[in-house]
């Protein structure tokens, strides 16, 4: 019997994990914390919420006392981090936010995890779930491997920097069975609508502007979150102590061509004349410090433990519009209360 921290479990990348393990690992005992920012959602896992393995605990990763104590009271014999707040816009708007959870935060678990877990470092592990965007921005060429130098460019990915840094230490410093999975952009159901697939599909579906920052050309390599779940629960069971790994999709795509995929998904599945929901593409003042392109190298993740991403984006995309249009009172509970608000400051201004 395993018992497994996963925090961040209420929000999108961390409700597949959730699943995943729950549903996979019936001997395994899942803790589920997560604050509830506007992020965290418990409606992403009803499908499981009565599983006996599976319990949610609502707290917040800035709580260091709140950390030590329920590492006391818990005995957890791994962590599979997630909890961070995720959002690059929302760090040009308040950084502060991203360094207390996601340096601050991430720092009280690893106390908690030192401080109980003394003696046992050899059975226990802490796995931290991060992003690509430490790497920076790439040109028209190249990839990010595992041996790429850290240069993040937003408040966001230096945070999340920061944070990789503080694991890595703790493995170096106090012997700590440490391990870091660095991913591409990810997509799929449960997407809060504040990020660019979501936003659009919603945007789309209700007949408003598809804000699209700059000229479109960015590019992003995209995965499907279930393949990223998935690579997590590989990572977690079979990768060395002290090790890294990238995940990504091999999947690179400007925006503007993703918009127009999009566009061209959404007027099939809404029955709409070809090129109409394209009319909907507004082109907007660029985000600030944007990075060009970001494309992963999993070459190691796929020769060491045998992990291949397993949809096509095509497919993919389809997939989660059709979710998206099954979905409606999800999407329309998400984007009810605070959402508006947000969304009018971030784009009345643009
Ligand atoms: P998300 O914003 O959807 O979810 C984050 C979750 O963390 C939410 O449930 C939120 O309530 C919780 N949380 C935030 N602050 C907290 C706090 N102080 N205490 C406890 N819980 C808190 O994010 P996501 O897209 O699911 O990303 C999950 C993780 O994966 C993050 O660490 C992110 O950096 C990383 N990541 C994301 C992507 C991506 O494409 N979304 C790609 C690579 C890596
Ligand atoms: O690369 C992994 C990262 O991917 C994760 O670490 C982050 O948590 C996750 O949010 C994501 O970051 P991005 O900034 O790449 O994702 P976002 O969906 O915000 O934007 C994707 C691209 O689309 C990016 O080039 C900015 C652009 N964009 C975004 C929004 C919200 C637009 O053109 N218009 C928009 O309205």
């Amino acid at each position: 019997m395993k018992k497994i921290l996963i925090t961040g479990g209420a929000g999108f990348i961390g409700s597949h994990v959730v699943r995943r393990f729950v549903k996979n690992y019936p001997s395994y005992e899942i803790v589920n914390l997560d604050k509830l920012t506007y992020a965290g959602n418990l409606a992403n896992l009803t499908d499981i919420e009565n599983e006996a393995n599976y319990r949610f605990v609502k707290e917040d990763i800035t709580d260091a006392n709140a950390m030590s104590e329920l590492f006391k009271k818990e005995n957890f014999d791994a962590v599979i981090h997630l909890a961070a707040e995720s959002h690059v816009d929302r760090s040009i708007t308040d950084p502060t936010a991203f360094v207390m959870t996601n340096v601050i935060g991430t720092v009280n678990l690893l106390n908690a995890a030192r401080e109980h877990w003394k003696g046992q470092y050899d059975q226990k592990r802490f796995y931290h779930v991060s992003t690509d965007e430490v790497y920076g921005a790439l040109g028209e060429e190249g990839m990010f491997t595992e041996t790429t130098a850290y240069d993040p460019h937003s408040p966001y990915s230096a945070s999340k920097a920061s944070s990789d840094h503080f694991v890595r230490a703790y493995h170096d410093t106090y012997g700590m069975d440490c391990v870091i999975s660095n991913c591409s952009n990810n997509y799929g159901s449960h997407h809060f609508p504040e990020k660019l697939i979501p936003l659009a599909i919603n945007n789309i579906k209700n007949n408003k502007p598809v804000p699209v920052y700059g000229k479109g050309e960015n590019v992003r390599d995209w995965l499907w979150v279930e393949d990223h779940a998935r690579a997590i629960d590989v990572i977690f069971h079979q990768s060395k102590t002290g090790d890294t790994y990238n995940i990504g999709g091999h999947n690179e795509w400007k925006n503007i061509d993703l918009i127009h995929l999009l566009c061209e998904i959404m007027d099939e599945k809404l029955g709409r004349e070809k090129g109409e929901s394209a009319k909907l593409i507004t082109y907007v003042t660029d985000r600030a410090g944007h990075d060009l392109r970001y494309a992963i190298d999993s070459t190691k993740l796929q020769k060491q433990l045998d992990w291949v991403p397993s949809l096509q984006f095509e497919e993919g995309l389809a997939k989660t519009v059709d979710w998206y249009l099954q979905n409606e009172a999800w999407l329309n509970n998400v984007t009810s209360g605070n959402y508006q608000s947000y969304y009018d400051k971030q784009y009345s201004e643009k």
